[in-house]
């Protein structure tokens, strides 16, 4: 990619400053050279996602992901790549995470935490209907926007249905202590929909109180609570609040609140408007567009190669930490050419 004067560009993309450095990479604001509008670039390194064994799975995992359109889901637009990163074009939320309005303002009321509470399931539903599980919800990852609604961000821990073995059950230990589900930690396998239920039920038990439900310097200890369910609701909740967090932290998955479940709750319910996922043409992308790419770029039009290309490396960032590469390399002046893009390049929207 050619670097303008100064600022590092990735295709039509200027680079700016650095939003977050995750689990998984390094999220950048980034603006379209001619809309002007803002996106939210991650990179991740390629190499050590090479490194990594890809199976035919990772596929479905990446077009599943360009599938998902939900007003609080972060949407993922296209994926690019260099010889040495990946980038994904993500949907820019400008209001911040989750996490840094709790420290800010404390515990939340409690109407609007269940508001945010009401937008977190309507996403993580949509997301599990289409067989994607997140399994590290947390507030960090989601993020709030200009209006004060909820963005669920960072799928790429997400498990797919290939995920799971013959008993139906996932097999992968990934998420934040704080906030990961007994039947995660004890790696026997595990139902996607119900730990992120169980991850809920904690971002839950923060916004109203301003406190983990389970916290503990020492890990050892950390992980008895959890999986003893050792915690306590107070008392000054109301009685629905405290009766739908005693049932979403339910240290057994089988007697724990689903998704059908937490619908017919009635403190859920309370003044509820479930939100309506976007069409595939409702949706005000102004970035680049596929015909653009193609043209301009010069990008061979053989889509199975390169969104097999795309759809490994991108799934193979699941479990791991790629923090670490990539500062050295952005700050080493590597400047993504979009000629070297181009035979990753893929465009996900339809
Ligand atoms: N940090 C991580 N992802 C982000 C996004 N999509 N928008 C804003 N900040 C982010």
């Amino acid at each position: 990619m050619a670097a303008s004067e100064g600022a590092m560009r990735m295709g039509k993309y200027e680079m700016g400053r650095t939003l977050g450095e995750g689990h998984f990479g390094k999220v950048r604001l980034a603006r379209h050279a001619d809309t002007g509008r803002a996106f939210a670039i991650k990179i991740l390194d390629r190499q050590r996602i090479l490194a990594m064994k890809i199976d035919e799975q990772i596929k479905t995992e990446i077009a599943t992901l360009k599938l998902l359109k939900h007003p609080n889901v972060v949407r993922l637009y296209e994926v690019a790549a260099s010889k040495t990163k990946i980038y994904m074009v993500l949907e820019y939320v400008n209001g911040g995470e989750l996490f840094e309005k709790i420290a800010l303002k404390g515990k939340l009321p409690e109407k609007e935490g269940r508001k945010l509470f009401q937008q977190l399931m309507d996403a993580v539903s949509y997301c599990h209907e289409r067989g994607v599980y997140h399994r590290d919800l947390k507030p960090e990852n989601v993020l709030v926007d200009a209006k004060g609604n909820i963005k669920v961000s960072d799928f790429g821990l997400s498990a797919l249905p290939q995920h799971q073995r013959k008993d139906g059950l996932l097999h992968t230990t990934c998420g934040s202590p704080n906030y990961i589900a007994p039947e995660v930690l004890l790696n026997k396998g595990y139902d996607g929909s119900m730990s992120d239920v169980w991850s809920c039920g904690v971002i839950l038990y923060v916004m109203l109180t301003g406190n983990l439900p389970f916290d503990d310097e020492n890990m050892v200890v950390l992980y008895q609570k959890i999986l003893k369910g050792d915690y306590r609701i107070p008392k000054w909740l109301s009685p629905g609040a405290q009766d739908i967090l005693r049932k979403l932290l339910d240290p057994n998955p089988i007697t724990r609140l689903g998704m059908d479940g937490l619908r017919e709750h009635d403190w859920f319910n309370q003044s509820y408007t479930p939100a309506v996922p976007f069409d595939d043409d409702d949706d005000n992308y102004v970035g680049d567009d596929n015909s653009h790419m193609t043209k301009h770029n010069g990008i061979p039009d053989n889509p199975a190669i390169n969104q097999m290309n795309a759809f490994q490396l991108i799934g193979m960032s699941s479990c791991l930490d790629l923090s670490g590469f990539f500062e050295k390399e952005m700050s080493q002046k590597e400047k993504p050419d979009l000629h070297q893009t181009i035979p990753l390049l893929i465009y996900l929207r339809r």
